[in-house]
């Protein structure tokens, strides 16, 4: 099931990534799809407001992993923001260690996570910002198991 809802500036996708941010758990893994420019940075940092993240966020673009101190309900987590665009071969995920993020301790987002499509765990989040520019967005939220249906259905 898709859950759907619109952001007409990037102010309110940073409130849907925090919307989003206040229901997650440790161990939490979400991909974030979606073109150039589409929002998924700024959808991460609204993630990283509701965690209390030490320091801005900014993108992981060149760097590949940013690792952040956060909080879920008062328990110290790591918040794992990765951007895996520039990776070439999908044997690349191993070697900077992406799974090294899934792990109780750690919620992990992954901007273009396609090419580690292989490695990524079966109850992901999927979240889907389309549209680029000056367009209003829509964002999608890709509910695939009953649990997360649980957890998002008074969110939208
Ligand atoms: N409704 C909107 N939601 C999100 N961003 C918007 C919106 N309207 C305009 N923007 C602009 O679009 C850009 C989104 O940039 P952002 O870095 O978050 O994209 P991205 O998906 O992470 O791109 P990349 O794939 O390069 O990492 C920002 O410059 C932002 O100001
Ligand atoms: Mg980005």
């Amino acid at each position: 099931m898709d859950y759907k809802v619109m952001s007409s500036t990037v102010e309110q996708t940073r409130e849907w990534g925090k919307q989003l941010g206040a229901r997650l758990r440790g161990g939490d893994v979400v991909t974030l799809i979606g073109d150039l420019g589409a929002g998924k940075t700024a959808f991460a940092q609204g993630v990283g407001q509701a965690l209390d993240v030490n320091g801005p966020m900014t993108s992981p673009t060149f760097t590949l992993i940013h690792e952040y101190v956060a909080q879920l309900t008062g328990t110290r987590v790591r918040l794992i923001h990765m951007d895996l665009y520039r990776l070439q071969r999908p044997e690349e995920v191993e070697v900077i260690g992406v799974e090294d993020a899934f792990v109780e301790d750690a919620v992990c987002l992954i901007e273009w996570p396609e090419i580690a499509e292989d490695y990524l765990p079966e109850d992901r989040l999927e979240v889907e910002i389309i549209g680029s520019g000056e367009q209003s967005r829509e964002i999608i939220f890709r509910v695939k198991d009953l649990a997360w249906e649980r957890r998002l259905k008074d969110m939208t």
